[in-house]
């Protein structure tokens, strides 16, 4: 765990980021940031847009500069990354300062089952199993090596996710204050 009090969570698409992230921030009493969301208000546009005017390049800068603000923000937050973040070490660095990153993760059945046809994810193409699988093999080593602690949240409900997630920051915040 670094200096920041944020709680960041990052993973593969379908893993369950952001409606765990949004359980465990209302829990917590904090607000909620999602770097897709960023990068669509900075750029005034969807993400299957930048990616089909810009280029995946296009994204990927504004993600930086989503990850940067998110990571930076006074007030602590649960920040969830977009699934790709971890592979830009400036990224990893900020997220790295923020404060816990938590890896969600799950069988890539299971996050194909959850990412369906793949709308609005334009890295999934034409086979969403497929480039599930494809996707996590390579980034694997990248959310090891930006992550403090792995939840698999395979065999989980929402509930049980944001349970776990929420029991991995306080007892990382329990470690942290011990003198
Ligand atoms: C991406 C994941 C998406 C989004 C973009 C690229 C990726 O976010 O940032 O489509 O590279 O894995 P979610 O992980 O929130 O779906």
């Amino acid at each position: 765990m670094s200096g920041g009090g944020h709680l960041v969570l990052v993973g593969p698409m379908g893993a369950g980021k952001t409606r765990v992230g949004r359980a465990a921030a209302e829990a917590l009493g904090r607000p909620f940031v999602d770097t897709d969301d960023l990068v669509e208000a900075l750029a005034g546009r969807e993400i299957p847009e930048i990616f089909a005017t810009e280029g995946e390049r296009g994204f990927r800068d504004l993600e930086r500069r989503a990850v940067a603000d998110a990571c930076a923000a006074p007030e602590p937050s649960v920040v969830a990354c977009g699934g790709g973040a971890v592979l830009d070490a400036e990224n990893r660095r900020a997220m790295a300062g923020a404060g816990l990153v938590v890896w969600l993760t799950a069988d890539p059945d299971v996050l194909a089952a959850r990412v369906g046809g793949g709308e609005g994810r334009p890295l999934l193409g034409d086979d969403p199993r497929r480039s599930i699988r494809r996707l996590l093999a390579l980034r694997e080593p990248a959310y090891e090596a930006a992550s403090d602690a792995r939840i698999d949240t395979s065999g989980s409900d929402l509930h049980g996710a944001a349970e776990a997630v929420l029991a991995a920051f306080e007892r990382n915040r329990r470690e942290g204050s011990r003198p």
